[in-house]
């Protein structure tokens, strides 16, 4: 399995987004260390709970910087987001209505697909338009 980390080829040139990514790919690392071991069930709804919350306000924070600096793509964007935000919930509620339905590697292979080509295509091209420097 691939390891992921946060590399300046993620950078997106605002810091605060680059902070809030390397904080949503930090949730990975959790759910690595858990695969099939005893806290595997309790750390994915943990990590299921802190990832809807957290991506609304980081979406949010994004949505928010797009729209002051222009960024023409922002609606096509705004939709990547939203689409994302429901899945997360989608899978915050399987979880609640059966805990031992979602595992940790499901939730991470998802999370790295995000985190690869969310961030890495689409958050990427909103750099010219936002970045101070
Ligand atoms: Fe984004």
């Amino acid at each position: 399995m691939i390891v992921l980390q946060w590399t300046r080829t993620l950078s997106v040139g605002v810091e605060e987004l680059d902070r809030q990514h390397q904080h949503l790919i930090g949730l990975l690392g959790r759910l690595r260390e858990v695969i099939h071991g005893p806290d595997e069930t309790a750390v994915v709804g943990n990590v299921l709970e802190n990832l809807v919350s957290y991506v609304g306000y980081h979406f949010a924070e994004e949505e928010r910087l797009m729209a002051e600096a222009g960024y023409p793509h922002a609606e096509l964007h705004r939709n990547s987001h939203a689409e994302i935000a429901r899945t997360v919930a989608d899978m915050l509620r399987s979880y609640r209505a059966d805990p031992t339905s979602l595992r940790a590697t499901e939730l991470l292979e998802y999370l790295t697909d995000w985190v690869v080509l969310h961030i890495g295509n689409e958050d990427i091209r909103y750099r010219p338009w936002l970045a101070k420097s």
